[in-house]
C-alpha cells in the first residue's frame, strides 16, 4: 500500500512511516480502550441483519485504507459484545486483563517466533519454562513439575485427561471411567466426549449442600464401577467452580484417589491463580497433591485471550502423552528429535506443533509490576466479593445462596409471598433489565435447579462503590418486576 513511489515495495511491505502510522493509531485506540472503558456501558450487541448490512463486504481486489478499516472496527466491532474486560463486568469469569500484557502481545504476533521446539526459540522457551516454574511453585509442586501454555481451560482440561489416560491406562478403553462433580465446567466432558469417553464412562458426582463434591458419593460411584467390571483411572476436582467459586474438598478427594491409583486433576481455570494470595492459598490447601493443575492466566491472572496452562507434577507425564514419536513419521523434524529432552521441546508437551510464545505477556506483566502487585490486584475481587454478600444481606431482600468464596457471590431474590416459580420467571426478566440498562453486567446461573444471580467481580479496578449501585439498580429492577408478578 506504499504511496511512496521512490520505495521498491514488496506486494505486504509498508514503509517505516506507514508502519509508524498504523501503530500509532491502532495504539491510541487501545489506550482509548483503556481509559475511558469505566464510561462506557459493560456490553451492546446488534441484531444480524444490522452486522450483516455494516461488516459483510465482498473480498475486495484493491486495497482499502486501514484508518477506514480501523474506523470500520472501533464503531461497529470492538463496542459490540460483552466488555468482559469491563471493571463492571461481573458475569461469568470476567478477563480483565492490562496494558504491559498487551503490549506483550503486539511483541508476540510482531516478532513471530516459533516456540514449539528449543532451538527454534530457545530465550522464549525458558521464558516459558521459567513462568511456569513460577506458577508450579506456587501451587506446591516441586523438582520434575513442568507444564505448557495453551489455549485456554478447555484445552488444559483436555490434554490432562490425555495425559491421565496415558498415564494409568497407557491406551483407550471401553471400560475406562472419569469421574467429575456435577458443578465442573461443561469443557471437561466435552473433552471426555471429544477423546471417545460414552455417556456410561463419564460420571458425574453429586455435590453437597455447599456444592462441593460429596466424597462419600465418589468412593461409592468408584466401588459400584470396579464391581462392574469398569477401570475408574481419572478424577476431576475443581478449584474454584464457575458457578459458585466452591472449591471440593481436595485433601480428602487426593486421599482417595491415592488409595484407589486414580489420576487426580485438578480443574483450576480460574480459581487457582488465587494461590498467589494468602486467602486463596488457604482455601486451595491439597491444590498441590493433584496429577495436574488447570490454570487460566486470562482470568484471575489479568492477561488477553488466550492464555490456559496445564501444570503437572510430573513433567514426564505429558512428555509420554504428546511426544511426537517414530509412528507420527515427522520425517521433516529429523534435526530436532537429534536433540535431548532437557531441551525442551513445547510441540513433545502438547497438541499444537506450531505455537506462538504464549507466555511472553504474563512474563513481561508479572515482572514489570512485581507479584505484590498482583496479588493486591486478586485482593480486589476478595474484597469486593465480600463487600457484595454484606450489601445483600443488609438489603433484607436477597437471599445469599453461596457466600462470597474465590471472588464469587450467588442470591436469589427472596420474593415474600411469591412462589418459587414466579421468582424463577422475575430472575429472569430481571436479568433482561440489567442487560438493557448496560451500567454493570450480571447474569443469572441455574443452582439446584433454580435461576440464581451471582456476581464476579475479579477485575483489579473494581470497587465497591459501583458495586452497590450495580445492587441498587438490580434490586430496583427486581422490585418493579415483583410489583407486575
Ligand atoms: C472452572 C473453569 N474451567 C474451565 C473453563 C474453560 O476455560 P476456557 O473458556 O478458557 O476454555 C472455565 C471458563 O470459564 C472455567 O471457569
Amino acid at each position: 500500500m506504499s504511496s511512496d513511489s521512490s520505495v521498491p515495495t514488496a506486494p505486504l511491505s509498508l514503509t517505516r512511516v506507514e508502519m509508524q502510522a498504523l501503530g500509532d493509531r491502532a495504539l491510541a485506540m487501545v489506550i482509548d480502550h483503556f481509559e475511558h472503558i469505566r464510561q462506557e456501558r459493560t456490553h451492546d450487541s446488534m441484531p444480524r441483519e444490522e452486522a450483516v448490512s455494516l461488516l459483510q463486504t465482498p473480498l475486495a481486489e484493491q486495497p482499502v485504507s486501514p484508518d477506514v478499516l480501523l474506523d470500520t472496527l472501533a464503531r461497529h466491532v470492538f463496542p459490540k459484545g460483552f466488555r468482559t474486560d469491563h471493571p463492571r463486568f461481573y458475569a461469568f469469569v470476567p478477563s480483565p486483563t492490562n496494558f504491559v500484557s498487551v503490549v506483550g502481545d503486539l511483541l508476540t504476533s510482531g516478532h513471530n517466533l516459533f516456540a514449539g521446539y528449543w532451538f527454534a526459540a530457545s530465550g522464549a522457551a525458558q521464558i516459558e519454562l521459567t513462568v511456569l516454574e513460577w506458577l508450579q511453585r506456587a501451587c506446591g509442586y516441586g523438582e520434575g513439575a513442568g507444564g505448557i501454555f495453551l489455549s485456554g481451560g478447555s484445552m488444559a482440561n483436555l490434554s490432562a485427561i490425555v495425559a491421565a489416560r496415558e498415564a494409568r491406562l497407557g491406551a483407550h478403553d471401553a471400560r475406562a471411567v472419569v469421574y467429575y462433580p456435577d458443578q465442573t465446567h461443561s469443557s471437561v466432558s466435552k473433552a471426555l466426549r471429544v477423546l471417545g469417553f460414552s455417556k456410561a464412562q463419564r460420571r458425574m458426582v453429586a455435590t453437597t449442600d455447599d456444592f462441593r463434591l460429596d466424597v462419600g458419593a465418589l468412593e461409592a460411584a468408584i466401588a459400584t464401577d470396579r464391581a462392574n467390571g469398569m477401570r475408574p483411572f481419572c478424577v476431576v476436582a475443581n478449584a474454584g467452580t464457575t458457578n459458585t467459586g466452591a472449591v471440593d474438598p481436595l485433601h480428602d478427594i487426593a486421599d482417595l484417589s491415592e488409595r484407589e491409583g486414580l489420576w487426580l486433576h485438578v480443574d483450576g481455570a480460574y480459581g487457582a491463580a488465587a494461590v498467589l494470595h494468602p486467602r486463596g492459598k488457604a482455601a486451595l490447601s491439597g491444590l498441590e497433591r493433584a496429577d495436574s493443575i488447570t490454570l487460566d492466566p486470562h482470568k484471575w491472572l489479568f492477561q488477553p485471550y488466550e492464555l490456559g496452562c496445564l501444570l503437572v507434577r510430573d513433567a514426564r507425564h505429558l512428555h509420554h502423552a504428546f511426544r511426537v514419536s517414530d509412528d507420527d513419521h515427522a520425517d521433516y523434524l529429523a534435526d530436532v528429535a537429534r536433540h535431548t529432552y532437557e531441551d525442551v521441546n513445547f510441540f513433545d508437551r502438547g497438541i499444537q506443533l506450531t505455537r506462538s510464545f504464549k507466555a511472553l505477556k504474563l512474563w513481561l506483566s508479572l515482572r514489570t509490576f512485581g507479584l505484590a502487585a498482583f496479588r493486591g490486584a486478586i485482593q480486589v475481587g476478595f474484597d469486593v466479593a465480600d463487600f457484595a454478600q454484606q450489601w445483600l444481606e443488609a438489603s433484607g431482600q436477597w437471599d445469599i445462596v453461596t457466600p462470597s468464596q474465590m471472588g464469587i457471590v450467588s442470591f436469589r431474590w427472596r420474593g415474600e409471598g411469591l412462589s418459587d416459580a414466579q421468582v424463577d420467571a422475575l430472575t429472569a426478566r430481571t436479568a433482561d433489565r440489567m442487560r438493557e440498562d448496560g451500567y454493570a453486567t450480571i447474569m443469572s446461573t441455574i443452582l439446584r435447579g433454580r435461576p440464581t444471580f451471582r456476581v464476579c467481580p475479579i477485575h483489579w479496578d473494581a470497587n465497591v462503590g459501583e458495586m452497590a449501585e450495580a445492587l441498587t439498580r438490580l434490586t430496583r429492577f427486581a422490585v418493579e418486576e415483583t410489583a407486575r408478578a
